[in-house]
């Protein structure tokens, strides 16, 4: 049996786990260079929780600059087995308010230039990707904001853009005439090595703004995605808590296959 440890990924406004008992810091070295953070490793009541500040304590990486790989990585090495990420994000759509949790089911990736892949040359890997969210996972969030009485909106496609300028009003329109539901600068490449790391994977995309397609609402700008994060960091723990203290012992498999992502993923011969 795998012992099941939940990881906590805070995003912009996130920069610590209230909740979080019996907390020890540890530095966990990763060939892959320095993570954002010092991880803050502790309990909510059985489960053992693993947080990481995606931006750093005090903001310090930007979308692009944030090492994800070591960051999964020293997840990974810390036993992480299952990643609730906590994510700001802008909305498309009028029902999708500021702050609103979305559990988001997809991802579109429209990011550029940065490391995706544990993987490359020398050996190859593909995993499957089409079911990106854990659906379990995502199930235990839902039982635990209705425990809560913490409103979500099930399901809805996040796209993610490079950054760090928001969208143009054209690149917002078009996002919304395809049917994307709320826009992000850090679930990809996130996501994807999550399950190439055989990490479950959820996202609480925090509605924070209507981005800018919206004739009644003002463009987006730092000052509002922080004080509505901020606003809503507390009820972010708390649905968080309700999902640690409710989690199983033991690592449950999961439906999209994220805990046995690479049977079969790795092309490269042993010996060639
Ligand atoms: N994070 C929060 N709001 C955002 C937006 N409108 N676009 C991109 N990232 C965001």
């Amino acid at each position: 049996m795998t012992a099941a440890v939940l990881g906590v990924i805070g995003g912009s406004g996130v920069y610590d786990l209230p909740g979080l008992e019996d907390i020890r810091e540890e530095t966990i070295a990763s060939p892959w260079g320095e993570p954002s953070d010092a991880l803050r490793i502790g309990r909510i009541g059985q489960t053992k929780v693993v947080f990481l500040a995606r931006h750093g304590r005090g903001h310090r990486f930007s979308p692009t600059g944030i090492n994800y790989r070591a960051n999964i990585d020293v997840l990974k090495r810390a036993g992480v087995t299952d990643i609730v990420s906590l994510s700001a994000c802008g909305s498309f759509r009028n029902e999708l308010h500021p702050g609103l949790f979305v559990l988001v089911d997809q991802f579109v990736d429209r990011t550029f230039g940065r490391a995706t892949s544990f993987f490359g040359n020398g050996c190859v890997a593909h995993v499957s990707f089409a079911h990106p969210v854990g659906p379990a996972l995502q199930k235990r969030i839902a039982a635990a904001a209705e425990a809560e009485g913490i409103s979500v909106h099930k399901g809805g496609t996040y796209v993610c853009m490079e950054g760090p300028q928001f969208s143009t009003l054209a690149e917002s329109k078009h996002y919304k005439a395809a049917n994307f539901d709320v826009i992000g600068m850090t679930n990809m490449p996130e996501a994807k090595l999550a399950r190439e790391a055989e990490i479950t994977y959820a996202t609480i995309a925090m509605v924070t703004d209507f981005d800018c397609w919206h004739p009644s609402h003002d463009s987006v700008d730092v000052a509002s995605v922080v004080a509505v994060a901020r606003a809503n960091a507390g009820r972010a723990a708390q649905l968080v808590a309700r999902v640690a203290l409710d989690f199983p012992a033991e690592r449950e498999d999961c439906p999209a296959g994220s805990h046995r992502a690479l049977d079969g993923a790795i092309m490269t011969a042993a010996a060639h």
